[in-house]
């Protein structure tokens, strides 16, 4: 990363493709080999941020498709202010369950609104984020109905059964072109971008974000 310490890794998927679990894992391995970790999130991971995620998720406000984005932008403005940017400085090893590529995907190339388009998209991700743009991001991917399978028995198993929020009450079909959307992604930016097959068991799963993540790592 020019100018700053750090690296910073993304995890990008559907919901309930196993972005956290193997943001844990790696984590906890990571740890385990001696390194310095932050483990963070998006929407949320500030104060200011999880105010924004309680308004994002509530399926009680319809925001037009350009308030969604600006808000979600918001929060990423101060996540990288708050938290991305000093823990960089800090030269750790910052994991971050979505970001740039996820506004990408879902307000974006998946939006409801056409006319917003993937450009504006990312011109304001650029401004927003500057100079903390991730080194290397995996996308886990897994068909959008096992993900939101996995998604619905997560929130049970949680005891949020009934809250599905808004995103997971959209038709599959968005969720599959979601899914397109972060392959298209990996296609333009085979440097960046690791795909890795999320329909196996975690342990196979890790295995492969491990390798990948070392051999990265070796050559940075
Ligand atoms: P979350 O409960 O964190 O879901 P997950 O475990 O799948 O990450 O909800 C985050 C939701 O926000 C998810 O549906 C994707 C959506 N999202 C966007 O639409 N745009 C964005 O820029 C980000 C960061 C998330």
């Amino acid at each position: 990363m020019s100018g700053v310490g750090g690296r910073l890794v993304s995890f990008e998927g559907i919901e309930g493709c196993g972005k956290s679990t193997q943001i844990g894992m790696l984590a906890e391995y990571l740890i385990s080999q001696g390194l310095t970790v932050t483990v963070t999130r998006e929407p949320g991971a500030t104060r200011l941020g999880l105010e924004l995620r309680k308004l994002l998720l509530d399926p009680v406000h319809d925001p037009d498709a350009l308030t969604e984005l600006l808000l979600y932008l918001a929060d990423r403005r101060e996540h990288v202010r708050r938290i991305i940017g000093p823990a960089l400085q800090r030269g750790e090893i910052v994991l971050v369950d979505r970001y740039i590529d996820s506004t990408w995907a879902y307000q974006g190339y998946a939006g409801r609104d056409p006319e917003l388009g993937t450009g504006l998209v990312e011109e304001l991700n650029r401004r927003v984020v500057g100079e903390c743009r991730p080194q290397l991001t995996f996308v886990l991917d897994c068909p959008a109905r096992l993900g939101l399978e996995r998604a619905r028995r997560r929130n049970r198993e949680t005891g949020e059964a009934g809250i599905a929020d808004r995103f997971e009450q959209r038709r599959m079909a968005f969720h599959e072109r979601v899914r397109q959307a972060f392959l298209e992604l990996a296609r333009r930016e085979p440097g960046r971008f690791r795909v890795v097959d999320a329909e196996r068991p975690a342990t196979e799963i890790f295995h492969d974000i491990r390798r990948e993540f070392l051999a990265d790592y070796a050559v940075s």
